[in-house]
Formats: C-alpha cells, structure tokens, sequence
C-alpha cells in the first residue's frame, strides 16, 4: 500500500495502471475510518483492479459554526486499518493539491441538494460536489463508492456526475451499525458515554416508522408521532418520508421510499436513514 500526498505522484501511478488496461475503484474519506468506510473498500476490491482511499477533510464542505477546526484526525490509526486492506494508494492530498487556485468553484451541487441537510447546512453540498469533482479529476476512477449512510449526499453525487458528464460509475454500500443499530459515525466519538447509550433510539424509532407505513399506516400521523417520541431524547433537525429516487413527496407510485432524519444528541449531530420499496 502506497501512501501518496502529491497531485502529480498518484496521476502518474493511475496512468501506469490504466495503460495496463486495470480499472480503479475510488473510496473518498475524510478520515476517522471505522466499519462502514471499509465495507465501502471491500466492495471497491471486488468491483475493479485497483483501489485508491483518499482522506482529506475538505474545508468548503463545513460552514463557520460547524466542527471544520476540530474534526478528529487520525492518519496514522487509519493507514493501519488500511493495511488489512486491499488498498493499492491512499491519497493523503493537502488543501494546497486540492485548490490550488482557492476554494471558489465553479461546481455546484443540484437540485437534490435542496432541503433536508442542504436545508440546515447552507452550501455544504456545493463543498461536497466541489471536493469529489475534484478528487475525481485527479484520480480519474472507473468507478467510485459512496455509503448510503449520506444518503442526500449519494444522490447530489449522482446528480452532479451527470452534469458534469463524468464517466465514472457511482455505486452505493449499505449502512454498516453498530451492534445496537446506531450508524457508525466519526462524529460518534463526540458522544458522552450517556448520549451513546441514548443514541441507537434513533435507529428504533426509524424503523417503528417503517413498520407503520409498512402495514398502511397514515404517513403523516405516523410521522407526526415518531417526531414526537424522538423529541423526548433528541433535538430533532428534519424527520421526512419521501421517495427515495427524487427526494420529493411520496405518492400512491412511489416504488422505493426513503425515511431520512437529523437530530441533535448534545452538540452532536446524527443522521440517519432507512430506504425500503414500498408494500
Ligand atoms: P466521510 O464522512 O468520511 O464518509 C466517507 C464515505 O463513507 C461516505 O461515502 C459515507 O457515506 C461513508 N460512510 C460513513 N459512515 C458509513 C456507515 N456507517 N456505513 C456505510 N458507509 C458509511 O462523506 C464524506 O466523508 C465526505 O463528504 C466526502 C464524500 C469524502 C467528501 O469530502
């Protein structure tokens, strides 16, 4: 496993290999590396030859009142959990590799950054379609995974490729949890040991709700009803049933539905999501 920082090292590694005919799977990280970014790594080892991690904690996604200063950093605990990996490269870029021209771009999130976590966190979509361009001009991948715990976040990705008209191909990996069910998070760690033991209500109440929508239950009353019990542990953000293709309200055709929420646990954002076809 390689560990490069510099533009030109990992564009020249990439050509090599793409001259051999490989094809190259790309993770993008911001680092603080748990479970569910490496079921992403495993699922880039089985779907091409090589397999590019990049961390870089990109500062255009995070907006002033929000945790850029103090995200957790850990290279070197992450390069170890790497190694068990099939990494070929982590691209370790700094600000500088990234922008160099500074952090204005031309590169904007769409319409499906509209709402939800584009709603509460005004242009941090943008600093999302910004950075992966980005990083998708400098590695070129045939193929890149994103996690469906970002759900919005996937779909902004998507949408932006096809902009942009990149050829990468954008896959998705399922939600890794703890065993308790609460999501695997870097922020997790920002939890007390009393919040932590809270947390996984968020999960619960989720898929009470699905349950209830499952077996006909009224949409709106049954949403009404879980805000209201996450409000007991929470400060609930957003809580919506939409459809999970569009992000737009759900209707009698809607084929795969999505429950999408934010809270706040302390000073300590979570999200989380459940996509199921409907009935
Ligand atoms: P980060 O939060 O580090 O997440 C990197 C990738 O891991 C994302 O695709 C995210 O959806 C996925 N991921 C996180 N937790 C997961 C979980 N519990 N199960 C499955 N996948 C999970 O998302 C970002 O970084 C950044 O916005 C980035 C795309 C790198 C751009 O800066």
């Amino acid at each position: 496993m390689q560990v490069c920082s510099n533009n030109q090292q990992i564009i020249d590694l990439i050509s090599q290999w793409k001259g051999k005919g490989e094809t190259v799977a790309f993770v993008p990280t911001m680092g603080g590396l748990h479970d569910g970014h490496l079921s992403l790594v495993s699922k880039a080892a089985q779907v091409a030859d090589r397999v590019v991690v990049s961390i870089f904690i990109n500062p255009t996604q995070f907006s002033q009142n929000e945790d850029f200063d103090n995200y957790p950093e850990t290279l070197s605990d992450d390069l170890t959990l790497l190694e068990n990996y099939p990494v070929d490269v982590v691209f370790t870029p700094t600000a500088e590799q990234i922008y160099p021209k500074g952090l204005s771009s031309d590169v904007k999130a769409g319409s499906l950054a509209q709402g939800l976590c584009g709603g509460t966190r005004p242009g941090h979509f943008d600093g999302v379609a910004q950075v992966v361009y980005r990083l998708f001009e400098i590695v070129t991948p045939t193929v890149a995974i994103f996690g469906q715990k970002d759900y919005q976040q996937l779909l902004v990705i998507k949408q932006m490729v096809e902009a942009q008209v990149l050829s990468v191909k954008i896959l998705s990996g399922a939600i890794i949890r703890e065993n308790d069910g609460l999501a695997m998070s870097t922020r997790n760690q920002y939890l007390t040991k009393a919040q932590r033991q809270l947390a996984p209500e968020l999960y619960k109440q989720l898929s009470v709700l699905k349950q209830q929508i499952l077996s006909g239950g009224d949409v709106i009353s049954s949403t009404k009803h879980t805000q209201e019990a996450l409000e007991k542990h929470f400060k609930v953000e957003y809580l919506s049933v939409l459809d999970a293709n569009t992000l737009k309200s759900i209707t009698d055709n809607t084929a795969k539905i999505t429950i999408l929420c934010a809270v706040f646990l302390g000073s300590t954002r979570l999200i989380d999501n459940i996509i199921f076809n409907q009935g």
